[in-house]
């Protein structure tokens, strides 16, 4: 099989970040009813890396936008560090975004084209209340974020996001989690625009991160051999239901749902595919 990212970590008994009980999401009426999420329960600890896996159209978008407040639950509750989550007012919606950022598919809709590259990381110092440093300490801590993520930030003040590569981009937007440092981070395929190396880089970026910041990542993919690299444990949904979750470990060494067989036994030669032993890790420009 093939190599994984982390050791296997049992987070069973770390305090809860995110919970959701019978969580469902019903789109139109009618014949034109879709249960896009269909009572899922799941439970993410601080600091766990939790992929959710499934086809084109198994409710993962929906599911995320439940998760992150921009979208309301048709049925069920969330769980917010063990308590029901209250985002009825725009005060409280505002204070839970504080602690949840979210990375998406296309990086070149995350920016807004318009504003330079120094102004989208000095907003992420602003909003984490360092609007009154020292300009010298602002300058350390966007110089610090390009950094981790092997940027330069002396090359990239004074341009534009439209100035930089896909892969700078990905890269830029973890700078931003970087300075932003949420409590969860939630990250929709954000490796589909970069070719194999690349995604590899990021991965581990976001990895290193993990570790550094201490946040629960919900990683959402189609791909059962990227959730084993990189995750503590997975869900698997199909249809907007959760048909099997458990450790990575477990759950791809070991499926017990047929749906899963056949996503993994749609992934031919998976160690093939993922050996990434050849690739140099955070050195790439
Ligand atoms: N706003 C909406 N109105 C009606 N139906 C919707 C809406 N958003 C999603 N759906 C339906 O809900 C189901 C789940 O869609 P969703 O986008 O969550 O899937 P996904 O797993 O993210 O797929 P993909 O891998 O293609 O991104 C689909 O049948 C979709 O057509
Ligand atoms: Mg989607």
């Amino acid at each position: 099989m093939s190599e994984r990212a982390i050791e296997q970590t049992d987070f069973t008994n770390r305090p809860l970040c995110l919970s959701g009980r019978g969580v469902t999401k019903i789109f139109g009426l009618g014949d034109k009813r879709t249960v896009a999420v269909d009572h899922v329960d799941f439970d993410f600890h601080e600091g766990e890396f939790v992929s959710i896996v499934g086809e084109s159209g198994s409710g993962k978008t929906t599911l995320s936008k439940m998760l992150l407040g921009l979208l309301n639950a048709s049925e069920g509750e969330i769980f917010f560090q063990g308590k029901p989550r209250d985002i009825s007012t725009g005060r409280k919606k505002k204070e839970y975004w504080k602690g949840i950022q979210a990375i998406f598919q296309d990086p070149f809709s995350s920016f807004n084209t318009f504003q330079k590259i120094d102004t989208v990381l000095l907003d992420c110092i602003n909003m984490r209340g360092g609007k009154h440093l020292p300009k010298e300490k602002k300058i350390e801590m966007m110089t610090e974020a390009c950094g981790f993520v092997n940027l330069k930030f002396a090359e990239l003040t004074n341009k534009y996001p439209f100035e930089l590569s896909g892969g700078q981009m990905q890269r830029l937007m973890i700078a931003r989690i970087f300075l932003l440092r949420p409590r969860i981070l939630l990250a929709d395929e954000p490796t589909s625009m970069v070719d194999a190396c690349s995604r590899a880089t990021i991965l581990d970026m976001l990895l290193n991160l993990r570790d550094e910041i201490g946040m629960t990542v919900i990683f959402i993919t189609h791909d059962i051999g990227l959730a084993y690299y990189i995750s503590d444990t997975v869900y698997i949904m199909e249809h907007g239901k959760f048909v099997e979750f458990g450790k990575a470990d477990e759950v791809i060494l070991n499926p017990q749902a047929a749906y899963t067989k056949r996503l993994i036994s749609d992934v031919p030669k998976i160690h093939e595919e993922w050996d990434l032993s050849t690739v140099d890790l955070l050195s790439q420009k």
